[in-house]
């Protein structure tokens, strides 16, 4: 039977150019054939050509018709009173067990430089917790918080963790390694998603080795296919699941579950939302909310005129200012119409890269590591799906409580582990400051998250008394 599978599939690769694919087959020992048959089935070659036309097509039209968004929530700019109303919305829907949180960690983490997945990485705190960690902390925080307002003995709120094939066994060894951080094993769910082969410009795959191909992750907007296909939306629904909050790994200010976010997209109605941030100036490169041809959208910097990133309002605002940073909400219906929604409307990006490969013309299939970008990777966005959204919420919070990006090495003037380091201990001594507490000397301020999640719940332990940096503030027990 192996011969029959081998000839259907090369039938068809080969009429869909792909049959350069078998070029070593038979030289292959029997294993290796199995191997790479397993491999080229799991790939839809007769979809490629329509994905990548449509992607070279995305990648051409640019442009568009962009307006400054109609309608932006903001915590910055509303009354403390309405803030804390949102807050307590969505410290409600935790309490009741309807809100769950999504970290996506399947990125290779190519520009921080470590072997490691992102989130194991340590950014160097006086703790020297991973970003895992202070996640697994974060959440057990919000756990007790939604618990107490809640009047109930503890609450439970799932934690999705969505890796590639490259980061899937390294993260969960680690988190077992770890003990799951205090959290119970049973919240915490890993799921795959998808990966696409790599291909030439005119869209040949490159093979890896003389029996597999190169592939990438499919982008972070592959999350919505990996949900439905990997079971998390059912496992959603088994678990009474609505509301859900998704963000990067990479941030190391991120307020998973954020209360706040959650409970202003239920007021909203919404079944889709983002957190954004205000630009630090207006031509800073990261993605800007704004509505393209009508619809709310993420519009990538370099894709907004120059001119228009300049607009200002009446009072001096920038017009073009909701840097979009992955920090999103959606409904549970939401997802479930995205996981079929998203692959057949949304073009995927491309992404011109470096790709190694094997020589198909080299005897014995040797491997050339091109000097300069010689293919594409095709990569989903997850802020693809805004203008699919029935109603989309958009909430402007401050930068300085929000956002410390982990994306270059060390010692990078910018999104640094030394940057985000420094803008996690600016955050933590205003915290200090505003319980009450005073701070003296040098060096980094760090609060556990096990103590406070977002600045609450300080003032008995520091109120009116005056710290030495470099300090780290935890609990009794984490002292031991
Ligand atoms: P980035 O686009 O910054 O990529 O990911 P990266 O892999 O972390 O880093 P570089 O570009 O290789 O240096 C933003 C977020 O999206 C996730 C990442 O893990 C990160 O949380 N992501 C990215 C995925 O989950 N899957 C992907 O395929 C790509």
């Amino acid at each position: 039977p192996i011969f029959s599978i081998m000839e259907d599939l090369r039938a068809k690769f080969e009429a869909n150019k792909q049959g350069h694919l078998f070029t070593f087959y038979d030289k292959l020992s029997e294993s290796e054939k199995s191997t790479l048959l397993e491999d080229l089935s799991s790939i839809d070659v007769a979809a490629l050509p329509t994905m990548l036309a449509n992607s070279l097509e995305l990648e051409k039209a640019g442009g568009g018709d962009f307006q400054p968004l109609k309608s932006l929530g903001s915590v910055i700019n509303t009354d403390k009173a309405t803030v804390d109303a949102w807050y307590k919305k969505g410290l409600e829907a935790i309490g009741s067990g309807k809100v769950a949180v999504i970290l996506m960690a399947g990125g290779q983490g190519t520009r921080l430089g470590s072997s490691n997945p992102k989130g194991m990485y340590d950014i160097g705190m006086p703790s020297h917790s991973s970003l895992f960690r202070m996640q697994a902390e974060r959440l057990r925080r919000l756990q007790v918080i939604a618990a107490a307002a809640a009047g109930a003995p503890s609450v439970t709120i799932p934690w999705y963790i969505m890796t590639s094939p490259m980061t899937y066994h390294p993260t969960k060894a680690y988190f077992e390694a770890e003990s799951f951080f205090g959290l119970s094993p049973a919240q915490v769910t890993f799921f795959n998603q998808g990966t696409l082969p790599a291909m030439s410009e005119d869209g040949a795959i490159f093979l890896e080795t003389p029996s597999s191909v190169v592939r990438a992750p499919d982008g972070n907007g592959g999350i919505y296919k990996a949900l439905e296909v990997e079971g998390v939306l059912a496992d959603m629904a088994k678990r009474g699941i609505s509301s859900i909050h998704t963000y990067c790994v990479d941030n190391a200010l991120v307020k998973l579950g954020d209360p706040t976010f959650v409970g202003y997209c239920l007021e909203q109605g919404a079944d889709c939302g983002s957190k954004v941030i205000p630009k630090a100036y207006p031509q800073e490169a990261v993605g800007c909310c704004c509505l393209k041809n009508g619809a709310v959208s993420v519009v990538e910097y370099s894709e907004l005129p120059k001119e228009k990133t300049e607009l200002r309002g009446d009072s001096g605002e920038l017009l073009f200012s909701a840097a979009n940073i992955a920090n999103h909400y959606y409904s549970l219906s939401f997802l479930q119409r995205m996981a079929t929604e998203f692959p057949a409307h949304v073009a995927f990006h491309i992404a011109r890269k470096k790709i190694a490969h094997i020589d198909l013309q080299s005897e014995k299939g040797e491997k050339v590591t091109p000097t300069a970008p010689n293919g594409i990777k095709l990569e989903g966005f997850i802020f693809d799906v805004f203008p699919l959204a029935e109603k989309m919420a958009v909430l402007e919070a401050p930068r300085a409580a929000e956002f410390a990006p982990v994306k270059n090495a060390p010692g990078s003037p910018t999104d640094s582990p030394d940057t985000a380091r420094a803008m996690l201990s600016a955050e933590y001594e205003a915290w200090i400051i505003q319980a009450g507490g005073m701070l003296t000397g040098e060096g980094l301020v760090e609060i556990s998250p096990l103590l406070s999640y977002s600045g609450e719940g300080l003032e008995a332990l520091v109120a009116g008394k005056t710290f030495t940096r470099p300090l780290h503030l935890k609990k009794e027990e984490e002292a031991a």
